[in-house]
Formats: structure tokens, C-alpha cells, sequence
């Protein structure tokens, strides 16, 4: 979507697009849009022709001079555009309603948009890109999209530019996330994402990247990265992204770490006809970790980040691992696999130790992790766990709620320590047929975390969404690409 801003309105044949709160009075620019409306913005509002409810949008025509001009308002309610994600759902909205009516230019009103605590600026940056994401699909008779064709003035007397520019890097992270997830699996190996990593991050300032290969893997000892890829014609990658800031080069590294199992059909211990589909999304730990560093490093914070993606595929053959195989770690560990569909925890056991190896400050991980945890929090609210107090967990919660990406923290105990080291011949399992598998699962991570700060983030619920929303449509989210990147932003994360 294309912008040009203007500090006033002019008569233009473009639509008006305006927000406009339950009192039209307390418009900052209230003579300015009362003049465009002939005076009669307060007598549309009472007679129902414009409606300030939250997010309903109503449309009508105004004479300006002598011409005609269609009006598109957006209510912002009594208080509800001021609170939480109230901004951000507007703008989703409004983009939405926009594109479905094939308005692909207008004059947005700012300054109608300025309410108390939010940033219209950021919710309309970020909104522009993510309301209205398309996956630039392999339908043979796919246009152009409504996102490469539109183009909008704003008018305002804000200067927004810098910030429109800024926030649209996020809102174009998001859609470099969601493209990865939705790409299918066929295309989307870990050899062609791990190209695609490498292109994108080419032009990328301060970043260096290294791709491991299975040859590579294989002699460097990455034994549980290598026994759930073994299986598959298309070999793992390990790809680490280094951005660091010469402001903070010297600072000990954030390391965001991702799962990214191309395509997971649980190996021998396989998934049902109704289970395996929707798992190429399986890579979207991965994919969203990509986005995270994708945006930090085109805002160019002053930070220094670790982005370490493990991509494998988890198929059958004569070589598959099986339940029952004993593997050793990168860490030394060794793990007996007791089912070969929990390979999440394998692949990111081996991708964790890899962080740990840089000494950061923090070791984060993503993960469509365990369906038990959809199950405990249902599909908004994503699963966190760590290996340290629940203080530590603060910072990333006030930011969680300013995001609007709900979090909810589930335990790990002795009880899940015991069960981690329940094999009979190695050190640890990767399953116990018992209840409590989100928390199971995370505690087989913390193992790997060698004793770095540590949070694991299980967005199996979270991950994608299976009916539109304000924030996109069906398929992949890119669910915590918001919250990591203004938790660099706010210098919230820890030293
Ligand atoms: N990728 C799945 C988890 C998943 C399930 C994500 C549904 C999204 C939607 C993971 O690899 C898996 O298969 N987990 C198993 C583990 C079990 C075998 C211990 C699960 O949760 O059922
Ligand atoms: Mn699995
Ligand atoms: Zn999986």
C-alpha cells in the first residue's frame, strides 16, 4: 500500500475517510470536518447517516463545492479506539471494509484518528499490511491484490511519515512470517526456506548469517535435528541470523530461536487423515522468529539478536527414526525417541544448546509445539513456561497486554523433571504416556537451555486462526512478531 501525506485537505475527487468518536465534538479537527459535511456532521451523526458505534462503518455522499464525494466513516465509540488493541482493530477494519469495496484511494483524515494513549500513526502502519494480507497464491488466474494497487493521502496535521515508515516494517515482517507458513510444503522445504532466509537478509545492515546443511550437521554431532530429518528426501537446515547493532555489539546477544518442521506427518508415529493437514504450518515458530529479526533489523534498534531457525521435515521411510531409537544430542545428552511425533522438542532441544553457545542474556523459543496446550488455553492465548521466576516473566507481560497477544504462563516441576529422565537406557525421553504434555514438553526444552535465562512460547493454539479476524485472514498469524519487536523497542527486554 502506497501513501503521500498532506498537512491539510484538498478538494480532490478521492473518498474522505474519517474516524469518529460517540462525541463528534471532541474531534480534534471537528470545524475541519464539520466544513467538509456542510455543518451538518453532528445532525448525520443523530439521524443515523454517519454512526460513530465502535468499528461500524458507514458510507454516504457530501456536495463539497460542486462536485460529489463519497464519505467513509469508521465509529471509534465512547472510549473503546482509546483502549488496548482498539486503534489497531479499526484500522483492520476500515482496510478491510476498504478492499472488499474496491476503494483503493481516498484521503484519510488523521487528525480524526488522534485519540488519548494510542498511536494512529503505528495502528495504521501496521494495519495497512496485516488487515489486508493476501498469500500471493498459486491460483493461475491471481492479479494484482488490492495491497499493490491501493493508494491513500494522509492528511493530518501530525508529521506521521517517519512513523508510518517505521511501523510498516512490522506490519511487513508479519507478512513475511505468514508468507513462509502459507507456501506449500512441497515448495517450502528446509533447503528452499533456508535460501529464502539468506536472500532476504543479503541487503540487511549489521546482519551475518551462517546456514548449517546435513553435512555439516551430521559431523558437528546434531544428532536430534538429524533423526527427525533423516526420513525426508529434503535434508535440515540450521540457520543462525546474527544482527547486532554497533550500539550493542559488545552486549551479550537476545537469541530468538524457532521450530521449523516443514511439514510434520508424525513419523511412524503417525498422525491421522484429519490431523496431517493444516502441518505445513508447523514451521511457524521458525517463520515468525524470522519476521521478529526481520523487523528489529530494518528499524535498525539498538540491540544486538540471535535468530536461530531449525527446519527439518518429519516424514516415513525405510530410514525414519522410530519410536524406541536412542540419539545423541549436540548438547551430549542422550535421548530415547518414544514417539516419533513429539519431534518439536528434538529439533529445538539441539537448536536451543546451538543458542546457548553464543551466551546470551536470554534464550526465547516459538513453537507449534503440543495440542495440549490448545486444549489448556484454547486458540487466543499463547503458552509460556520458564526456567526462571515469575518476575522475570513481568516485562514481556505489560507488553503482552499493550499487544493485545494474550500469554498465559503454564508450570514446569520436579514432576516434569522426573518424567524427562524416565528412559531406561538413555537420559532422556522425548514422551511418557501421561496427561500434562505442554508442560512435559517444555521441560525437555529447559534441558537444553544450559542453564541461560529461558522462555518457551507453545503457539500451537496461536499460531494460526481458522476464521478471519480484524488482523488478517484464515492461515498463519504471525503471532508474537507485535509483542518481540516492541519489547526490543521499549528496551523492556533483559540485559
Ligand atoms: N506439531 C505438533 C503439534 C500441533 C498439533 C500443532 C496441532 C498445531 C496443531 C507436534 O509436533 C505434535 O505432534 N505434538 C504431539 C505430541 C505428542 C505426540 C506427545 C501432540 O501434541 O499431540
Ligand atoms: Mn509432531
Ligand atoms: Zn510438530
Amino acid at each position: 500500500m502506497k501513501f503521500q501525506y498532506r498537512d491539510k485537505y484538498i478538494a480532490t475527487d478521492e473518498p474522505i475517510i474519517i474516524g469518529l468518536p460517540k462525541d463528534p465534538a471532541t474531534l480534534l479537527n471537528f470545524e475541519e470536518v464539520d466544513t467538509l459535511l456542510n455543518g451538518q456532521l453532528e445532525e448525520m451523526v443523530e439521524k443515523g447517516i454517519l454512526s460513530a458505534e465502535f468499528k461500524k462503518i458507514t458510507a454516504t455522499g457530501v456536495h463539497i463545492q460542486q462536485d460529489y464525494r463519497k464519505v467513509v466513516a469508521i465509529g471509534l465509540g465512547d472510549q473503546e479506539a482509546s483502549e488496548g488493541t482498539g486503534m489497531l482493530e479499526v484500522f483492520g477494519t476500515l482496510f478491510q471494509y476498504l478492499k472488499q469495496c474496491d476503494i483503493a484511494e481516498g484521503q484519510i483524515l488523521m487528525d480524526t484518528f488522534e485519540v488519548k494513549g494510542q498511536n494512529s500513526a503505528e495502528a495504521l502502519a501496521i494495519m495497512s499490511e496485516a488487515s489486508i494480507y493476501e498469500f500471493y497464491s498459486y491460483k493461475t488466474n491471481a492479479g494484482p491484490g488490492f495491497a499493490e494497487t491501493a493508494h491513500f493521502s494522509l492528511t493530518g496535521t501530525r508529521d506521521i511519515k517517519n512513523d508510518v515508515a517505521y511501523y510498516s516494517t512490522v506490519g511487513e515482517s508479519i507478512a513475511l512470517a505468514r508468507n513462509f507458513s502459507e507456501t506449500p510444503p512441497n515448495i517450502m522445504t528446509p533447503e528452499h526456506m533456508a535460501g529464502k532466509i539468506a536472500d532476504i537478509f543479503s541487503t540487511h545492515e549489521h546482519v551475518t548469517g551462517e546456514i548449517k546443511d546435513e553435512q555439516v550437521l551430521e559431523e558437528e554431532g546434531y544428532g536430534l535435528i538429524m533423526a527427525v530429518g533423516k526420513a525426508s528426501e529434503a535434508k535440515p537446515r540450521l540457520v543462525t541470523i546474527e544482527y547486532a547493532h554497533p550500539e550493542a555489539k559488545n552486549h551479550k546477544p537476545v537469541a530468538l530461536v524457532g521450530k521449523g518442521i516443514t511439514f510434520d506427518t508424525g513419523g511412524y508415529s503417525i498422525k491421522s487423515k484429519t490431523g496431517m493437514p493444516e502441518m505445513k504450518y508447523d514451521m511457524s515458530g521458525a517463520a515468525n522468529v524470522i519476521g521478529m529479526i526481520h523487523a528489529i533489523s530494518k528499524m535498525k534498534l539498538p540491540v544486538h539478536v540471535i535468530a536461530v531457525v531449525a527446519l527439518a521435515e518429519n516424514m516415513v521411510d525405510g530410514n525414519a527414526m522410530r519410536p524406541d531409537d536412542v540419539y545423541t544430542s549436540y548438547s551430549g545428552q542422550t535421548v530415547e525417541v518414544k514417539n516419533t511425533d513429539a519431534e518439536g522438542r528434538l529439533v529445538l532441544g539441539d537448536a536451543v544448546f546451538h543458542a546457548s553457545q553464543y551466551s546470551p542474556s536470554i534464550i526465547m523459543d516459538f513453537a507449534t509445539l503440543t495440542g495440549a496446550v490448545v486444549a489448556a488455553l484454547g486458540t487466543e492465548r499463547t503458552g509460556i513456561f520458564t526456567n526462571k521466576s515469575n518476575e522475570f516473566l513481568k516485562p514481556l507481560m505489560e507488553v503482552s497486554e499493550q499487544t493485545g497477544e494474550a500469554v498465559w504462563q503454564l508450570p514446569i516441576s520436579d514432576v516434569e523433571e522426573r518424567n524427562v529422565r524416565a528412559s531406561a537406557v538413555a537420559d532422556l525421553t522425548n514422551h511418557v504416556e501421561k496427561p500434562g504434555r505442554a508442560s512435559f514438553a517444555a521441560c525437555f526444552i529447559k534441558q537444553f537451555a544450559n542453564g541461560t535465562p529461558w522462555i518457551h512460547f507453545d503457539i500451537a493454539g496461536t499460531g494460526t486462526v481458522d476464521s478471519p479476524t480484524a488482523f488478517g485472514p484464515k492461515g498463519a498469524t504471525g503471532v508474537m512478531i507485535r509483542t518481540i519487536v516492541k519489547l526490543f523497542e521499549t528496551g523492556e527486554i533483559h540485559e
